[in-house]
């Protein structure tokens, strides 16, 4: 089998993806049309060449502008849908997808649109393309803690479709004692918890995640490595880093995909993974980051195959499911 086969052929697990960031210019236009709304954009060619990036922030503010042409539960059951699409041509058997309420309900739309839309595609693309997935839900860390608070108590009687809370949006100056309070609530209530740490902010970020909000993953987590006892510690710990190579060079995180980290995090033998975070923005989903990765950082078989293995071990799966996606691995 060859290199890029077995890429494509290795079932995977996505942890890392924002449902907003895999809005394609295609649908942007299409729901723009059908909502009646106006864009600044003329054309598809006009969106994509907007997409020039010089760090998390410049990112976040066309993101959130794009968002706004989601209005419906069909609006967002179209956007899940066309992600799941993208999952079943790059084999991504199980994805646990991110959704900020806040981006929508701050604009008027409510709620249960959002998380009914989200959910129903998820559910139609379990029946009919055999993908299994988790919803969490993010708060957006540059809005307050109240503005958090209210929105963890509209998800309580989502919980049934919710698994865990997460933490996103500009990270340096918000840190995730910030939200400390929120987080120890939504653990009371069975959410489980992740947060972005380490992408932006520098290592007490990631620390303040795990000591503070008791996550079980960290997002992004790259800056681990300027603290050696924080890679022991996750090391020992085995908190996984849902590590996203496209969007780190696209936020210039690093220079180039050849300066990204990932094979020391690996080398360093955390529970690193390859996930696309925002792809829509940033030029590639999970095929092309594993290719593209691979590539740039000279990965061998077997990494690629940890990679995978790392993804579900990763997931909020239950250990029966793991271990069935573990062992289709292992006999690749
Ligand atoms: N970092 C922070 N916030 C985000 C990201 C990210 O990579 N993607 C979408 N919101
Ligand atoms: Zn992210």
């Amino acid at each position: 089998m060859s290199f890029e086969q077995l890429i494509k052929s290795i079932p995977k697990a996505e942890l890392h993806l924002h449902i907003e960031g895999s809005l394609e210019p295609e649908l942007m236009f299409h729901l723009a049309k059908r909502n009646n709304i106006s864009l600044r954009f003329k054309s598809v060619e006009e969106v994509r060449a907007a997409y020039q990036f010089t760090n998390l922030q410049t990112f976040l503010d066309i993101y959130y502008e794009g968002a706004g042409v989601l209005q419906t539960k069909q609006d967002f059951y179209d956007l899940t849908m066309d992600y799941l699409h993208r999952c079943k041509a790059d084999n991504v058997v199980h994805t646990e997808i991110f959704f900020d309420p806040q981006t929508h309900t701050d604009r008027g739309i409510a709620f249960s649109t959002v998380v009914e839309g989200i959910h129903q595609a998820l559910a139609d693309g379990k029946k009919n393309l055999g993908i299994s997935s988790h919803m969490i839900m993010c708060f957006l860390r540059h809005l307050d803690e109240a503005s958090a608070m209210r929105t963890l108590d509209q998800a309580m009687e989502f919980k049934d479709k919710i698994i865990g809370v997460g933490l996103d949006s500009s990270e340096v100056g918000h840190p995730p004692s910030k939200f400390k309070r929120v987080f120890g609530k939504a653990l009371e209530a069975g959410f489980k918890t992740v947060a972005h740490a380490g992408e932006e902010g520098d290592p007490s970020y990631i620390w303040e995640a795990i000591k503070l909000l008791h996550v079980e993953r960290i997002d992004h987590g790259v800056r681990c490595l300027e603290d050696e006892m924080l890679v022991e510690y996750l090391g020992l710990n085995r908190i996984p880093l849902t590590v996203c190579p496209y969007s780190n060079v696209k936020l210039k995180v690093f220079k180039k995909l050849e300066d990204h980290n990932l094979k020391k995090l690996l080398d360093r033998d955390l529970v690193a993974t390859i996930n696309s975070d925002d792809p829509a923005y940033f030029g590639g989903y999970m095929n092309e980051n594993f290719l593209g990765t691979a590539q740039a950082l000279d990965l061998a078989a077997p990494e690629i195959k940890k990679l995978a293995f790392n993804s579900f071990e990763a997931s909020f799966l239950q250990r029966e499911q793991k271990d069935q996606w573990i062992l289709k691995i292992k006999t690749l």
